[in-house]
């Protein structure tokens, strides 16, 4: 932030009177000089020989409007790998912030800490995103030090008393070290730190009840470490917390009631840790995001839990939860997740239904019946869509089709009966379709063809039957076709090109030769055509198919020889009476099977990758 700020008081002055002479002491310029020759001014844009004046230097901010002194000095992402210079720094007396982040620097001489301690204008300090390796150094003086960042680096051991001198300091970020011990609780004897930031270390022991002695925290961050125990009640004390991070990490016990008490408390992330007992009510009275997601959590959800009315994010995922879900919502809801626990009842749909700002909705892996109302459709913002997993039954929905947004619709292993309605085909936007697993009859509508953003589409395990629609391959993003296990039929269209992570038609009632067209589909790994009645021979050209890793032949009609494949195919041809192995080691089939393709599997992978992240920056966007 500070940068920015020097940014623009800079290019502001400059634009107004350019010509003003500096007039900061010969002093401080002398320093400024003798600093910039002992940086590699190849590196940085700050040449002194050329830009006499140094509040005109890039990096440099002196103070407004006389510049009698230099102020700032911001050297971050230079490549900076001496830390030599560092000591001359403490020469400029009236520095009020000094950036040297996104460098190689290896460590902080002692001269630094020793000169640099007697500025008490220095407010901050950022060595983030260096290599600073060994112990915390002991800060003495540093008397006016407000921030102070050594994130990002690998400093090591526990921490005492390295930091207690620092009476002024209000921000300290300590994130993605090696730190061990015991969570620190010197951190300024005056106590008016405000940002606590110790994640990504190895801290251990319990959350020390002397945390809650610093007043004015409004931010905690004490995520990815290994800390156990209980979160102490006292945390409520703490009046001013906005935002309390506590996730992977092996806390236990009761989420304190406490919280409630917190009315500043925006956002608690308690997820992936061993919280068990109820949740208790009230905690999300004053809050707008709250994940308590993979802990053991357990008895029902309170009913007034999902209600108040800031609440925009909730992942209560992969606990243990019961009974229904209530159904007084927050009318600013975007995230709801609720998967994977052992909810039952239904679905509360009027509640859901009128929630506009509902993006991702996953209900998946409970035990809830009844059926997929059609009011869903009124969630016009709804991008995702998981009821997978549970007991739902009666038809789809026509009114689905109106859900323009929808990227992903998964209602797989469910007891869905009915048609598949051609309006599935508005869904312009989807990517992933998943009804396998379900009573789906009727046969696949044509319409399917226009949905040109889907990527899988997966109808496996139904009752589905007629043949595939003709114009499937149209569809010129999908990678993975699943229809297997259904009662599907007469003649296999051309494919689209563009599958690559499977195309499975196995256990249908498919009968004839092997179609030709499959030829196309160069970047197929797997292949399964089992259980089903194909006949005449294994065409020579899935030889050709160099992306091809399994070919699942068995259970047909085929006959003739089998072509020879490269080691790593899996080929099963098992279930075949007419098959004959080649007796030759020179087979048929000419043209020598091509590795299969690593770039192949990255594009795939990247794909989803894209996919993914898309979701995740329109949810942290709101969050
Ligand atoms: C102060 O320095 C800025 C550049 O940082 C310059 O544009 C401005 O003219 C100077 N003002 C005075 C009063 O010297
Ligand atoms: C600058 O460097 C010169 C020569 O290295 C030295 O004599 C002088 O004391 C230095 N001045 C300051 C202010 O650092
Ligand atoms: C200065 O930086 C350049 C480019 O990063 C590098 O090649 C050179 O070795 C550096 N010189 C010194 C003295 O660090
Ligand atoms: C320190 O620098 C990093 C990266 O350059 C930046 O993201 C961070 O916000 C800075 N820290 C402070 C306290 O300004
Ligand atoms: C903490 O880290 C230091 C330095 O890496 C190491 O020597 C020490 O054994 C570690 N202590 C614990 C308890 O892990
Ligand atoms: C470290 O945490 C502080 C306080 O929250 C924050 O201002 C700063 O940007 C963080 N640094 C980095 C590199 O993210
Ligand atoms: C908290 O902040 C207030 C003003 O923001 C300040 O007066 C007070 O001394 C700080 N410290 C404690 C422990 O309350
Ligand atoms: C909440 O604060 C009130 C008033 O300070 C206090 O009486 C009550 O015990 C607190 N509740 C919890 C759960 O800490
Ligand atoms: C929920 O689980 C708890 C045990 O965790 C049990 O006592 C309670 O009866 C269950 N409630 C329902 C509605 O199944
Ligand atoms: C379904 O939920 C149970 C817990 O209720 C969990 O153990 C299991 O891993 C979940 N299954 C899936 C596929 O997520
Ligand atoms: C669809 O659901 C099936 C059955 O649970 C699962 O195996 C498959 O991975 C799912 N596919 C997608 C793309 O969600
Ligand atoms: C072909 O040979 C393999 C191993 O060499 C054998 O497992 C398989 O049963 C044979 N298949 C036929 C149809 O002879």
């Amino acid at each position: 932030m500070a940068r920015y700020l020097f940014f623009f008081f800079f290019s502001f002055s400059f634009s107004f009177c350019p010509m003003v002479l500096s007039e900061l002491s010969s002093n401080q310029k002398t320093t400024m000089i003798n600093l910039s020759k002992s940086l590699n001014v190849t590196s940085i844009s700050w040449d002194i020989n050329k830009e006499p004046n140094p509040c005109l230097g890039k990096g440099v901010g002196c103070n407004s409007p006389s510049n009698s002194s230099v102020i700032q000095i911001s050297l971050f992402g230079v490549s900076l790998s001496s830390s030599d210079f560092l000591p001359l720094v403490c020469q400029i007396e009236s520095l009020q912030i000094l950036d040297v982040s996104d460098n190689h620097l290896s460590k902080i001489p002692s001269g630094f800490l020793s000169d640099c301690g007697k500025l008490d204008g220095l407010k901050l300090l950022n060595f983030s995103y260096n290599n600073l390796d060994g112990s915390l150094p002991v800060f003495v003086g540093f008397a006016g030090l407000e921030f102070l960042d050594l994130s990002h680096n690998r400093l090591s051991g526990a921490i005492d008393l390295e930091l207690d001198g620092l009476v002024g300091l209000k921000s300290l970020n300590l994130s993605l070290n090696r730190f061990n011990g015991s969570v620190p609780t010197r951190l300024g004897k005056s106590k008016v730190l405000k940002e606590l930031k110790l994640s990504m270390n190895m801290f251990h022991g319990i959350i020390p009840v002397e945390v809650v002695g610093y007043r004015n925290l409004t931010l905690i961050d004490f995520s990815v470490n290994d800390i156990s125990g209980s979160v102490p009640d006292r945390i409520g004390e703490l009046s001013k917390l906005e935002v309390l991070i506590l996730s992977s990490n092996k806390l236990s016990g009761e989420i304190p009631q406490s919280l409630s008490n917190i009315t500043s408390l925006t956002r608690f992330f308690a997820n992936s840790n061993k919280f068990n007992g109820p949740i208790p009510a009230g905690i999300t009275k004053h809050l707008r995001n709250l994940d308590l997601c993979y802990n053991t959590l357990s008895g029902s959800i309170p009913s007034d839990l999902l209600s108040p009315l800031n609440l925009q994010t909730v992942d209560l995922s992969n606990n243990r939860l019961n009974g229904s879900i209530p159904t007084a919502l927050s009318p600013s809801l975007v995230r709801l997740r609720l998967g994977s626990n052992s909810l039952d009842y239904v679905i509360p749909t009027a509640a859901i239904a009128t929630l506009q700002h509902l993006t991702y909705l996953e209900l998946e892996n409970n035990t809830l019946t009844g059926l997929i109302s059609p009011e869903l459709c009124y969630c016009q913002k709804l991008m995702l869509l998981n009821l997978a997993q549970n007991q739902l039954s009666g038809s789809l929905p026509m009114e689905l089709g109106k859900l323009s947004h929808l990227q992903v619709l998964k209602l797989e292993l469910n007891l869905l009966t009915g048609q598949i309605p051609i309006q599935i085909a508005q869904m312009s936007k989807l990517s992933i379709l998943n009804i396998s697993w379900n009573s789906l009859n009727g046969s696949i509508p044509p319409s399917v063809a226009s949905l040109k953003n889907l990527v899988n589409m997966n109808l496996q395990g139904n009752n589905l039957n007629g043949s595939i629609p003709e114009n499937i391959g149209s569809m010129t993003s999908l990678m993975e076709l699943q229809l297997g296990e259904n009662q599907l039929s007469g003649d296999i269209p051309s494919m689209p090109t563009t599958l690559q992570i499977a195309l499975n038609l196995s256990s249908n009632l498919f009968e004839g030769h092997i179609p030709v067209t499959l030829a196309k589909l160069k970047g197929l790994e797997i292949l399964d055509l089992s259980n089903n009645k194909f006949s005449g021979e294994i065409p020579a050209f899935f030889g050709q198919l160099g992306a091809l890793t399994q070919l699942i032949l068995s259970n047909n009609q085929l006959s003739g020889e089998i072509p020879k494949f490269g080691s790593w195919v899996f080929v099963n041809t098992s279930g075949n009476e007419g098959l004959t192995n080649s007796t030759s080691p020179e087979s048929k089939n000419k043209g020598k099977p091509i590795a299969p393709s690593i770039v192949v599997l990255a594009v795939v992978a990247a794909f989803f990758a894209g996919v993914w992240t898309l979701i995740a920056v329109s949810v942290n966007g709101r969050g």
